[in-house]
């Protein structure tokens, strides 16, 4: 099979433009929905003017996330209506977390939007499309549907490196502050089967990095191809064994769900990056509880001393809320203390966002912490947060590393590529190494990244 490249449509191709938010779930949804619409004629274009369908994949998870939607579909309804003055249309579809959540509500605010479409429905989208088009205004379609991955056409494209596969979707941990559980609905793991083949797909497609991705990616649990259940460790396993593989990568994880089959992964597959993305959102038990995460502190600290005897090197990440209703002083200190304790390679830290619906902001009623506590509390665990990445990544310069390169660099002449830690490098190389693992010597490390110079290079440099 021939991969079909995005370019500019030719032709009568129809124009596809799609806007993606959030998190790297979406940004696979959004690969899925332009697949989907292939067969009937679309091509991805780079910009809304003059497109024939603009797709806006959107966010739900804080407030600001959501506001940023309704502002672009406000530049959006004056683009489509001058192209309905020249006689033209602009199919308008209000897809993802918003468009769960939200659902009728869009079309009461934004009644030009032509449809609303739900994260587990995108397979639907053709058929919506043709409704649309026989005249239909304001079509919405937010059910809830398992079969949507099986529903879907396989990925078309020639593949990115690092190329994503969902392989979990929804979460069933209903945490106090989150809308997931509500706009992805209850968990669901696609069958091994399934994912062995999407890999190998992507694999023979040009990738050479497989990141598997899930809201709870290590609840996955699937049909395992020869009959029983696999847990994430042992489909990790698998994958490993696919021709063409060298990194294997696994994002968002739940601390509930880290079991010992995945821990020893870490140990023993060496596709596998020592890596991991493991959100604790604080360090004081009493904020944990109150946020239903289902564990403490100290089960924290005792799951990486774990993960770190399975893999000593291992690069740790992870999430934080500061700010939370009810959080003290004395909780913040903890979330502090914990940050110490562990030493983060890197980490996404969010002041709370009430979330309509959510039971977190039905407490924040009575328990508010005043925005300017909250803001200088984010600040303060930033800064520690920042030192730990620079320090994190002092400690790699001078050192020689494997680097996978995936993208042109920054300026002209150079390769972008990444670390098994996921440090971002950047080097003067050849883009032909893209795709391509070559040994660095890393020779400078700033705050987000690194600078390196490929060894062929530093021996070159040594006869000379
Ligand atoms: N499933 C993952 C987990 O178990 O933590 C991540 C879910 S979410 C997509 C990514 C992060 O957004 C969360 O880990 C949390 O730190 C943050 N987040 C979610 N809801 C939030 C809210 N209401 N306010 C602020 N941050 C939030
Ligand atoms: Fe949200 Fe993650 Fe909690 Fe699920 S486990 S509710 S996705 S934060
Ligand atoms: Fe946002 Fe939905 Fe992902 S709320 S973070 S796009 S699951």
């Amino acid at each position: 099979m021939t991969p079909i490249r995005d370019s500019a449509p030719h032709g009568n191709a129809r124009r596809l433009h799609v806007l993606t938010w959030g998190c790297q779930m979406n940004v696979y949804d959004s690969e899925r929905m332009s697949d989907a619409l292939a067969p009937l004629g679309f091509a991805a274009v780079g910009e809304p003017d003059g497109a024939d369908m603009v797709i806006l994949n959107t966010c739900h998870i804080r407030e600001r996330a959501t506001e940023k939607v309704f502002s672009e579909l406000g530049r959006l309804r004056r683009l489509k209506d001058a192209r309905a003055q020249a006689g033209e249309r602009m199919v308008l579809v209000l897809a993802g977390c918003v468009a769960q959540a939200e659902g009728e509500e869009i079309l009461a605010r934004a009644p030009f939007v032509d449809i609303v479409l739900g994260p587990q429905s995108y397979h639907r989208l053709p058929g919506l499309l043709a409704r649309v088009e026989a005249g239909e205004a304001g079509v919405i379609e937010t059910e809830f549907d398992d079969d949507k991955f099986a529903a879907l056409p396989a990925p078309r494209r020639l593949s990115p490196v690092s190329a994503f596969l969902t392989i979990q979707e929804g979460c069933d941990k209903f945490c106090s502050f989150c809308v997931v559980p509500y706009t992805r609905g209850a968990e669901h793991s696609r069958p091994a089967a399934a994912i062995l083949a999407e890999a190998r797909a992507r694999l023979a497609a040009g990738a050479r990095e497989i990141v598997l991705l899930g809201q709870n990616v290590n609840a996955w649990h699937g049909a395992a191809p020869a009959g029983g259940d696999w847990r994430l460790g042992r489909l990790i396993r698998a994958l490993a064994d696919l021709p063409g593989l060298e990194r294997l990568r696994y994002t968002t994880s739940h601390p509930r769900d880290m079991d010992d089959e995945l821990i020893a992964a870490h140990a023993e597959v060496p596709a596998l990056v020592p890596f991991l993305h493991l959100p604790v959102q604080s360090g004081s038990d009493r904020i944990l509880a109150a946020m239903n995460r289902r564990h403490r502190a100290d089960d924290y600290l005792r799951l990486i001393e774990r993960v770190r005897a399975a893999r000593a090197d291992i690069a740790l990440s992870s999430d934080f809320i500061v700010g939370y209703p009810g959080e003290t002083e004395d909780d913040f200190a903890a979330t502090l203390a914990l940050v110490e304790r562990v030493g983060f390679a890197q980490a996404y830290s969010f002041r709370f966002s009430p979330r309509p619906g959510t039971p977190a902001a039905e407490a924040r009623r009575a328990d508010m912490v005043a925005d300017i506590v909250a803001e200088a509390r984010l600040q303060a665990l930033q800064a520690v947060l920042r030192r730990q990445q620079a320090a994190f990544n002092a400690a790699t310069a001078g050192r020689t590393l494997p680097v996978l390169f995936t993208s042109p660099g920054r300026h002209p002449g150079q390769i972008g590529g990444r670390t098994p830690y996921l440090q971002p490098v950047h080097l003067t190389g050849p883009a032909a190494l893209i795709g391509q693992t070559r040994m660095v010597t890393i020779t400078a490390a700033h705050p987000n990244s690194l600078s390196g110079i490929l060894v062929a290079d530093v021996e070159e440099r040594a006869c000379a």
